[in-house]
């Protein structure tokens, strides 16, 4: 078996086919020779490292260019300085994740001088920006390829056109063309996977260079999404997170009436699927069917990631998120009282220009009354070509000081809120060993809350009733009442 899609031929003589994924398939044989010729050389096989930053997006990108690399015959490296192809999967979203990536890149110059045949790929949103593009080569003369967001299917190409010259091959398309699926994909992860619903965004929060770097909303065909999830469930996948920017927003522009409230519903009823997760809930199309879907169907995760970003009706106008801070208490009160336990984790942005004590109390405010189940607090950072960057910006101690005073709510709270389970009988995911103590598990709650439980002969990917005896901060000890459920 070949492990590629059925009634396909792959022809690796003569010219490559012009559609696509044929194309890609023609040039993953041809690199897998070139691999093979290599590795015969040097008396190992060649092995490749992902490393990847940024969301769940990036995360399940990096699944695909792994199955890509797995289809030529590279198998995984122990560690980034032992592979033969290092590929850096980036994100822009704050400047930390820019200069997290200039770190490594420094590092690099080292591996290539150990191993002269190492190959540095740089992939994601960073390359979708000039500037990157620009110290790249005057910095890092060194880097190998360089390919963005949008045509991250044609990976297998890239490589060819560098293993047969000996020159940096860069692509970078400033717009997104048709989707390419069906490319092989090689799960993190054999019982959870991200599954893209749509790709892009159009809603431009004037803080965020997502829209710049991802381009337009595009939703794919519900068919095609529910077919990906059948094959996951086949393979053995129990857990499933459903991903985009705005998932609200899910199917405008297609000729269904299949909106995100129906593609759940479908991915919750799909055979073998034991629990849907998705990501991003944008709170201004959040809506009461939604809400409903969710209650009516118990394998669909009792968490929502609603980030609020602020509380200042102020700032949230400035931020161009459409909704006021009294509609997202609201929703966040309707949400609770419809789903019985349910878990709302939020994003908050602190600093926004022309923020002042007032807005940030107003925040703390929405904090208080809402009582995050978790919370990710960012300071504010100036994004190139946002309309806010533009905009006059804060002192940095002021910011320091009010992010604090944040931070220390959304901890309080959601340490408080973590209590509240203890005692109760959950279902929990098994996900792997827990590092501290290899004799037990950790997994999660379907409120994705953490649980460490001896192993009780389960493996990983099941799913068992644990009662939680104790909660630790942020996580509980329990033990396992019924091993599969
Ligand atoms: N699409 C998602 C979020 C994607 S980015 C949504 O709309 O909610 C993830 C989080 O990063 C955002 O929720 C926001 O809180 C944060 N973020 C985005 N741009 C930022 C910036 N310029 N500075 C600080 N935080 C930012
Ligand atoms: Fe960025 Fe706003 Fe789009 Fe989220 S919805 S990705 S914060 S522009
Ligand atoms: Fe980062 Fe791109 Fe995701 S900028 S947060 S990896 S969409």
């Amino acid at each position: 078996m070949n492990g590629y899609p059925a009634g396909m031929t792959y022809e690796t003589d003569g010219a490559a086919p012009p559609e696509e994924p044929a194309r890609q398939l023609f040039f993953i044989r041809k690199c897998e020779a070139l691999i093979n010729k290599r590795a015969q050389e040097l008396e190992r096989p060649l092995c490749y490292f992902i490393q990847t930053f940024g969301c769940q997006m990036n995360e399940r990108d990096s699944e695909k260019l792994a199955g890509v690399m797995g289809q030529m015959g590279l198998i995984p490296a122990p560690s980034e300085d032992k592979a033969d192809i290092l590929l850096y999967n980036t994100c822009t979203v704050r400047e930390n994740a820019d200069k997290r990536l200039y770190g490594r890149l420094g590092v690099c110059k080292a591996y290539k001088q150990e191993n002269r045949d190492m190959l540095i790929a740089l992939c994601g949103c960073m390359m979708q920006e000039e500037h990157v593009i620009d110290r790249i080569k005057s910095s890092y003369p060194y880097v190998d390829i360089i390919f963005g967001t949008h045509n991250i299917y044609r990976f297998a190409e890239l490589l060819y056109s560098r293993l047969t010259s000996d020159s940096c091959v860069k692509e970078i398309w400033k717009d997104a063309s048709d989707i390419v699926e069906e490319l092989p994909a090689l799960r993190k992860y054999p019982f959870k996977t991200g599954i893209n619903i749509m790709y892009g965004c159009n809603n431009f929060c004037t803080y965020c260079i997502v829209p710049y770097v991802r381009g337009r909303e595009r939703s794919r065909e519900p068919k095609d999404i529910i077919r990906e999830i059948e094959k996951a469930a086949a393979d053995g996948v129990v857990e499933i997170m459903l991903l985009g920017q705005n998932v609200n927003s899910y199917g405008r522009g297609l000729d269904t009436d299949i909106g995100f409230p129906e593609l759940l519903s479908m991915a919750a009823e799909a055979d073998g699927i034991k629990r849907v997760r998705f990501m991003t809930s944008h709170p201004k199309d959040l809506s009461d069917e939604l809400i409903k879907t969710i209650a009516e169907h118990e394998n669909i995760a009792r968490h929502i990631h609603l980030p609020l970003q602020s509380g200042s009706d102020r700032i949230l106008e400035a931020m161009n998120r459409h909704y006021t801070r009294e509609r997202y208490i609201d929703l966040a009160k309707k949400i609770r009282d419809a789903i019985p336990d349910v878990s709302i984790t939020t994003d908050i942005i602190v600093g926004f220009p022309g923020e002042t004590v007032r807005d940030v109390e107003d925040t703390l405010d929405v904090i208080e009354q809402v009582r995050f189940d978790g919370a990710f607090t960012f300071e504010y950072s100036p994004r190139k070509g946002t309309p806010a960057a533009e905009m006059e910006q804060l002192d940095k101690a002021f910011v320091q000081e009010n992010f604090d005073r944040v931070l220390s709510a959304v901890q309080r709270i959601s340490k408080e809120q973590a209590g509240r389970f203890e005692g109760r009988r959950m279902e929990v995911l098994t996900e792997g060993e827990d590092e501290k103590d290899p004799s037990r598990y950790t997994g999660r709650i379907s409120q994705n809350n953490v649980v460490h439980f001896p192993k009780s002969g389960l493996r990983v990917g099941d799913f068992a009733e644990v009662q939680l005896d104790e909660c630790r901060g942020f996580y509980y000890n329990g033990t396992v009442v019924a091993p599969q459920t």
